[in-house]
Formats: structure tokens, sequence, C-alpha cells
């Protein structure tokens, strides 16, 4: 058992998904895992390993910048030592979950994410018409300092109306992934993320 197994977060989260089907956690992922994060996204774009996301998926799969402009790339094990831990918290999360939800959620995958500045992401669900695996969203922020002028809020559409949640570092969202209509506004400057999705049996 380590710190993040232990930590009353993960009450917190399992509460909230039950009761309202989405949890914001501002202060979830250790500082020093966020910068280090940060740093590899930012090293991995340098580099030119992030690609425009596609919107579909398998033959349907389309870059098409009307509907979102982040570019990404997926975790594998085994890249870094920050990614790596970050898998490992999510597995430690899923597990939990599973534990007290029954939700039956077999494996995580998960992307880098950067929007550049006025960069999107319309509203939308985060299942595919063809394939209904994804059963939890998980997205943690990694920029540090955001301001709430400079945008980019994830707006969920909750029944009982909106709710913008800044990408502030050390911050993470989850909600049911069928069920709850989200976006992400422009920003005034580069916004960095990891979107991650726990998935059932096919
Ligand atoms: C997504 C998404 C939300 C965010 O990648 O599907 O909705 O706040 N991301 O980055
Ligand atoms: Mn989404």
């Amino acid at each position: 058992m380590n710190a993040f197994a232990e930590s009353p977060l993960l009450a917190l989260i399992v509460d909230d998904l039950a009761t309202q089907g989405w949890s914001h956690q501002c202060l979830m992922l250790p500082a020093d895992l966020t910068a280090a994060l940060a740093g590899e996204c930012r090293a991995r774009a340098a580099a030119g390993d992030l690609a425009p996301a596609a919107v579909g998926r398998g033959e349907g799969q389309r870059i098409r910048e009307g509907v979102r402009g982040d570019l990404i790339q997926w975790l594998e094990p085994g890249q870094s030592a920050a990614s790596d831990a970050y898998l490992v918290l999510m597995d430690e999360l899923r597990q939990r979950l599973n534990r007290e939800l029954y939700l039956g959620l077999e494996d995580f995958e998960c992307h880098f994410a950067l929007y550049p500045p006025g960069a999107f992401y319309q509203k939308h669900l985060d299942r595919f018409h063809d394939d209904d695996r994804r059963a939890v969203s998980v997205v943690a922020y990694l920029n540090a300092d955001w301001q709430p002028e400079q945008g980019g809020a994830l707006r969920l559409h909750l029944a009982e109306g909106e709710r913008d949640i800044l990408p502030e570092g050390g911050g993470v969202v989850l909600f049911l992934s069928g069920e709850l209509p989200h976006e992400v506004l422009p920003a005034s400057r580069q916004r960095l993320s990891l979107a991650g999705w726990f998935r059932r049996r096919a």
C-alpha cells in the first residue's frame, strides 16, 4: 500500500461517482509527479511525437479541426518513470472503483493532450457508437498557475446546468463516459492534460 491508495480523496471520488456520476478533485496528483508529467508532455511535443487527434475509430477515423484541435500521444508502459507512475496510480484507482462500485473495469487507456492556444473540443460523449467499453473518463491537468481569464475550462453539461472546471495542474476530473456530455473551451495559453478511460470487457 502507498500514500495514493490510502488517500481519503479516493473515497470522495467513489462517493461522487455513485451519487452524481462525476467528481473533481483539485489536488489529486502529487506536485512532483504533475511537474514531471508536464515536462514529459512538452518534451514529446518538442520531439514532434504529438499528432492531431482523430475523431471516431477504425475506418471512420477523421482529423476534423472543427471538432477538436488537440495534439495527442498515447501512453505505453515503459516510456518514462513519470508516465509509469501515473499508470500505477490509475490502476490503483481502477481496483478501488471495482471493489466499491462493482464496475468491472478491465483496463486503462490514456493519452497526453496538448491544446495550442485557441484550440477546443466541441461538446461530445466519450463513447463510440460501435464500442461501449469506455466506462469512466479520467482527465488529469498539468499546467501550473492557471488563471480563470485564460479560459480553457472543461465544461460539463449536467442535468442541472453547465459546470466549468479550470484545468489547474494536479486536478483530476472523473465522469461516466457514456452519460455526461462535455466540451473543452478555447484557452489563451497552451493547455496540457492526460485524458484516459477505464474500460470494461468488450
Ligand atoms: C477528451 C476530453 C477533456 C479535457 O479528451 O475526450 O473531453 O478537459 N478532454 O481535456
Ligand atoms: Mn471527452
